[in-house]
Order: C-alpha cells, then structure tokens, then sequence
C-alpha cells in the first residue's frame, strides 16, 4: 500500500467515482507498474499489491523483472497444483489456502495470482503442473477449497486463466476453437463452480483466443457468462500483456489491465470517451470495480500479520504426502528401517519441486529426499548420482550407480523430468524420460531387480516402457519445498498413501484424446475430441492405459457395500460403506461417477461426478456419503442454450478409480421440462413429441379428413410402424410438395407459432 491517507476507502466506491475525472477513471484501470495499482492521491485512493501465485507468494523486490528470473522474499513454496490435486481432499487445500493467505498477509499482498484450474487436455501442456486435473469435477472442487482458504485471510484470489488456456504454443495469439458443450461442460464447468460457490475477488482473462476471439476483449465470455450468468460480482484483470485493443476490452468487461501501459491504452480510453464512441458509463463501471477491489484488500490487510515458517513448511510436508501417488507395489514398499538401501539419481539429491516461469517460489527452505531417508533409515544408505543436474549420464556415473545398487537389496531409483522441459511458455515435444535415465534404469535392473521408482515431474511420463519391469513405482510429482520429507515418509510408511492420479496416464502420446488436434495450426486449435478429454476418451474408446484416472495404491485395502442411490431436488445422494480391510491405518479417496441409460445426447460412458477422502483406522468401517449436485447432472442442450438435467435411470458407479469400480446404484431422476421452440423445420416426430403440437398432429394424420370418405393416406402411413418411422423423421416443412396431406401448411404454421406461445 502506499502511505497515502486512505479517505476514499472510507466512502462508498460510487461516491469516490463519481467525485473522479475521466482521465482519473481511466488511470484506475490499468496497472502502475508489474505488480501494482494506481493510487489516485487527490481522493486519497492508495494502491494495491497483486502478486504470483499460485502456490506461494512471490514477491518480487523492487527493480525486478516479470517472469521470476529475478529475486523474490522468501515464501514457503508449497506443492504446485499438479501434486495438490492428486491429493483429492479440499480441506486440506483450504488449509494451504489459508497459510496462503497468511503469507500473502505478511507481505502485503492484496490479491495472490491464482489458483490455475485450466482442464489438463493433452499431457504434452508445459503449465500441466500449474494445473489440477482433466475433470472439470476436481478443478472446480479443489479451486474452490483454495480460494475459500485464501479469501478467509482477508486475500483475494486471481481465478486462472479463463479460459481454454490449454497449451502454451502460441499461447498469445491462438484460438481454442470449441463446440459448445464441451467449452460448457468440460472448460468452463470448474470456472463456474468456483464463482458461484466462492466469489473469487478476480478473474484473470487469458492470453489466447476463445473461437476467434480474445478472451481480454469477449463480451460473451467476461459479460453474458461471467457475470450474467454466473452472477460474478469481482473484477476481471488481464493476464499480464494479455491486452489486445483497451478500448475493446473494456466494453466486454476487462476491468484491469496488468501491467502498466505507461498511460498509452489510458489515454486511449480517455480520447474513446471525448470522441463519443466509449460510453462514459463503461469506464465508470470498471472504475468501480477497481474502486471496490482496492477497498477490499485495504480493509482486509493486517499490517503486523506474520506467519510461522516452520508450521508452514510442516504443512506443505504434510500435503505433499498426501499428494504422492503410489502407482504401482508388488509389497517391496514400505520399507522397514533397516532395509538395506541405495539411493540412486541426482534427483534426490537435488530436488526439482516445481515448475518454471511466474509461478517460482524462492522458498523459506529446502528439503531433500536422500537426507530425510537418512533421517528415517536405521541403517547406512548409500548414494550414487547415477545422471548429472541436466539428466545426463556418463559411464562412470552408471559404474558407481551399478556398484550401490549391487550391494543393496532395495534401490530407490529417482528418475524425472529435466527442469528445462517443463515450464510456462512452451510445450513438451513428448512423455519421455530421458534416455540418459532409463539406460541407467536398465544397468540397474540388471543388477538388481528390487528397484523402487520415484518419479519426478509436472506432467505425466510414459511408464509404459518398464512398468511391468519394477515392483513399484512412486509418482512423486513436483512436491514444493517439503517433498523431500515426504517421500521419506512413504517410502517408510510414516504415511500412508492416498493420493491418486487426476490425469489418466497412457500407454503412448498417440494414444491421447487430443493428439491429432494439439498444438493447432497458424493460432488456430480445434477441440476435435470435443467432450471426450481424458479418461471419458479412453474409457469410450475402450482404449488401454497405464495408469487410469483415479489410480493410486495405499499400503492397506479397502471394501465397498451396500451403495445406495436416492434422487432430491439437490440431486443425487450416493452413500456407501466403505472398510479398511487392512492392518494399517489409512485413507480412501471414495469416487463416484455417473451415467445415464439410453442417453439422448452424446456422453462419456462415466463422468465422475463427486468424491470423498475418508480416512479410516484399520478394521474400521464407515458409511460415506457424496452429494452428486443436480446441476452437475446437466448438459448443455445446445437447442436451448441451457443446462438440462436428463430424465432416466441414472447409473452411479462407485470406486476407487475410474477403471476400478467395486459397486453400482441405479436410481430414477426427474428431467427437466425442457422445450426446443417448433419450426417448419421440425421434423414431425418432434412435433409428436410437442405437448401442444402433438395430439393436434397426431389426430389429423390418424383421425378422418373432412370430405375424403374416409381415407386418409396419411393415416395408413402412420398405422405402419416402419412408415412412420421413416415419415417421424421428414421434417413438417417439406410436406408441402407432397399432395393429399391432411394439413395445409398454414395451418402448420399457425400450429408451430401457438405451440411456441407466439401470436398466429
Ligand atoms: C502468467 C500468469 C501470471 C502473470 C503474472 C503471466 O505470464 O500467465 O499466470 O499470473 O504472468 O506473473
């Protein structure tokens, strides 16, 4: 904040903008530099401070650059979304919201940037790590856990980057070309969890073209479904440099362009106004909006806030072990303390615990996997680097690597992505390891077959090649600054694992829902796998996979009965038993996904629709109920433009993931009246099929016509079961050519215009 005397923080923000000149109001929306907003000293308007995000605060000290390459205060660097997803329980995201928010307190930062919830479309997207899941489910959930957490702390939340931010080729510039449905039901479903569960303070537009135009400037997208639709009250901030035309953006509802522009787009909107082709009214909106914001955060900031290093760092321990997913254990796992072990690889040495590019933590400390294994081992453990820091190996290297792993009966392999292939910006080129590791995974094998994989990395690798060639691997993701001490915790069995998989993992890259359509071609991508995305495109098309959506081993079983399934106004109550078989304590995460019998429309053949992390101590049982929100049963009937909730016998299938399902429930759910208006163009069986349509037609084509003796042709056809088949397909209009039918068109029309309410 600056020092000036807050006066207009104390008056309503109508007040202060109506007391505000033009060229004020236009200062007031856009940035006055990286992080920072414009004061207006003359009504006494301070500053606010926005900052990265979306897993730690970073801010950057004075004379820094943009995209982290300079220094920034120390924070604790929390595990990035990638991790904090697989751990599927949102109240533990709302904690590390929370100590977020905190931290985002102490340094006086009124709005952290983030969190990330873009759909994971294909697994070659550099900013996978930043994001949470391929299912709009677990994006909107856990979104939504961190930004209650945040906001708790009097901090706003930036939500991020709406929208269709799915790749980071030409990220600036390309079109997402979508249908309907799946930007409805799969892009932009988790947005809207989120803005109508929790009120984000801000959205931040994205860099990139939603069907052709700039999500900064689309009236559609920032107004009509924004904040018409979903009834957001906040601000919409441009991702920084995501200003396309001010003038533009500002009438589609872009209220704060980030960061500054020297005043030029300032002086843009100013001139608009005199000119007369900017209605005044439209900057004094944003104006407004940048007015409430900056209230916000000053009543909210907490000048001698402070935050406990330590319990922080304590927690993103514990949330990076509850987000490590175990893939595979043939029981070498977990160890005893006095297994003889071999630590192998460079990686857990020197940890890669989080992406590239704005999002980069400079954390309060660091942890290591070799040293926090020591802590936990009873026994020496011996290391061998195996690759160096750029995953390159030498025959040396693998000599010393081949001697630990030889005089140890367990090796801990640690393999991973190299920093530089993953990170905001630019894509990955494919899913695999590097070669220098899996020689060394082989020299290893070769040796010793008892080798435990622990994997790091921000998006998903192919395992394909040797899964079946190790007892066990641990997807270690990119754990923040405390995932040293977490993976020693499930190694060891300190914890027990419960974290699973948000994005499917696949066999090959080609076998990928968008590997045809990905990157896209001169800045236009087509979504050609249209609602198919993730695992609804590999259970349709019944495809193999190496680890499915859901996925993740505990060291103790679960067992599920007695499911049940009743239908409410609020949707679908599920309640299952669920049971730790085991003699560990330990937590399952319970998911539930849905289908509809006989569907209309096209669909997944399960979507999951809710989930539930139960912790239960060995032995113990426990009925778990998950609440399918009815609104979540909807698809997007494009005929109406509307969410319609289908009526049918709905299937619940309830698991551990989506291709493990241990128990089902079928229960009936009401519909929705939903009416697609008549047209000449309807076709006759819709017109059957119309309330008021319907019986009018079907007794002039069945019933007598007037003057005919009694032989309708129409009739004959429509006792035919085939004939009418074939004729509830032809729409009403084109009976016009066709002679001897028991309706004239006018009468058709005056049908179709009383049967849609209107005026014959
Ligand atoms: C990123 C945003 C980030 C912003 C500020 C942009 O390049 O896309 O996620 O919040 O920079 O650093």
């Amino acid at each position: 904040m600056t020092d000036t005397i807050n006066t207009a923080v104390e008056t309503s923000a109508a007040d202060v903008v109506a007391d505000l000149t033009t060229e004020e109001k236009a200062s007031l929306t856009s940035g006055a530099d990286f992080w920072t907003t414009k004061s207006v000293d003359r009504v006494g308007l301070p500053s606010i401070l926005l900052t990265d995000g979306p897993h730690g605060v970073r801010l950057q000290r004075a004379d820094s650059d943009h995209l982290g390459i300079g220094d920034s205060v120390p924070a604790t660097c929390f595990p990035p979304a990638v991790a904090l997803g697989s751990s599927f329980d949102p109240e533990l995201l709302e904690r590390v919201g929370t100590a977020l928010g905190e931290e985002a307190q102490a340094e006086g930062v009124g709005v952290l940037l983030g969190p990330g919830i873009n759909i994971k479309r294909s697994p070659l997207c550099g900013r996978n790590f930043e994001y949470l899941s391929e299912d709009p489910i677990v994006s909107g959930v856990l979104g939504s856990a961190l930004v209650r957490g945040l906001q708790s702390q009097g901090v706003g939340a930036s939500l991020k980057h709406f929208a269709a931010n799915n790749q980071e080729a030409d990220r600036m510039r390309v079109s997402a070309d979508i249908d309907e449905r799946p930007l409805r039901e799969i892009y932009l479903r988790g947005f809207q969890r989120v803005v109508e569960d929790e009120q984000p303070w801000t959205v931040m537009c994205s860099y990139n073209r939603l069907n052709g135009v700039y999500t900064s400037e689309d009236p559609w997208l920032l107004t009509k479904v924004l904040r018409d639709e979903w009834g957001f009250e906040g601000l919409v901030v441009s991702d920084w440099g995501a200003v396309n035309h001010r003038v533009t953006g500002l009438v589609a509802g872009l209220d704060l362009e980030m960061p500054a522009s020297a005043g030029r787009t300032d002086a843009q909107l100013v001139a608009a106004v005199q000119d007369g082709t900017l209605d005044e009214a439209a900057l004094d909106l944003a104006a407004l909006r940048n007015v409430e914001l900056v209230q916000k955060a000053v009543r909210n900031a907490r000048a001698d806030a402070t935050y406990d290093v330590d319990t922080h760092h304590a927690l993103a321990r514990e949330v990076a072990a509850a987000s490590i997913v175990l893939l595979k254990n043939d029981g070498v796992l977990p160890l005893a303390a006095d297994a003889s072990v071999a630590v192998i690889g460079e990686l857990a040495r020197t940890p890669r615990y989080q992406g590239a590019g704005s999002s980069q933590i400079n954390p309060t400390k660091l942890d290591n996997a070799l040293d926090e294994i020591r802590v936990l081992a009873s026994t020496e453990v011996a290391f061998a680097a195996g690759y160096g820091d750029d995953g390159s190996s030498s025959d040396e290297l693998t000599a010393e690597a081949v001697a630990a792993a030889s005089a140890a009966s367990t090796v801990l392999l640690f393999l991973g992505v190299p920093a530089a292939q993953e990170s905001e910006g630019f894509d990955r080129d494919d899913l695999e390891l590097p070669a220098a590791q899996l020689e060394l995974l082989d020299a290893v094998l070769a040796v010793n077959a008892n080798v435990v994989v622990v994997l790091s990395n921000g998006g998903v690798v192919r395992l394909s090649g040797f899964a079946d060639r190790v007892p066990a691997i641990v997807e270690g993701w990119l754990l923040g600054q405390a995932g040293g001490g977490a993976v020693a915790d499930v190694l060891y069995g300190v914890v027990n694992p419960s974290g699973r998989l948000t994005e499917t993992i696949p066999v090959r890259l080609a076998d990928s829902p968008a590997y045809l359509d990905f990157p896209g071609e001169h800045s236009h991508v087509r979504y050609g796998e249209g609602l198919f995305v993730g695992y609804r495109w590999y259970d349709a098309r019944d495809l193999e996979v190496t680890y499915p959506f859901g996925h993740g081993l505990s060291y103790t079983s679960f067992e599920y009965a007695d499911a049940a399934a009743t239908a409410s106004a609020e949707g679908i109550a599920v309640r299952v038993t669920v049971t730790n078989t085991g003699d560990r304590d330990g937590a399952e995460i319970v998911q539930v996904y849905s289908s509809v019998e006989g569907s209309s429309v096209v669909r997944a053949p399960r979507e999951l629709k809710g989930f539930a992390k139960v912790a239960l101590a060995a032995g113990e049982s426990r009925e778990v109920e998950v609440l399918l929100r009815r609104k979540d049963l909807a698809h997007w009937d494009t005929r109406v433009d509307e969410w319609v909730v289908e009526g049918g016998t709905y299937t619940v299938s309830i698991g551990s993931s989506s291709r493990d399902i241990r128990t089902t429930a079928t229960v009936g759910v009401e519909g929705d009246a939903v009416q697609a208006p008549l047209s000449m163009n309807s076709s006759i069986g819709e017109l059957i099929a119309h309330p008021v349509a319907g019986p009018i037609i079907m007794q002039a084509f069945t019933g007598g016509v007037e003057g005919d003796g009694g032989a309708n042709p129409a009739g004959a056809i429509m006792a035919d079961p085939s004939m009418f088949k074939m004729m509830a397909s032809f729409p009403i209009g084109r009976l016009a050519s066709f002679p001897g039918m028991p309706v004239t068109m006018d009468q058709v029309e005056r049908l179709i215009a009383a049967s849609n309410g209107q005026d014959a």
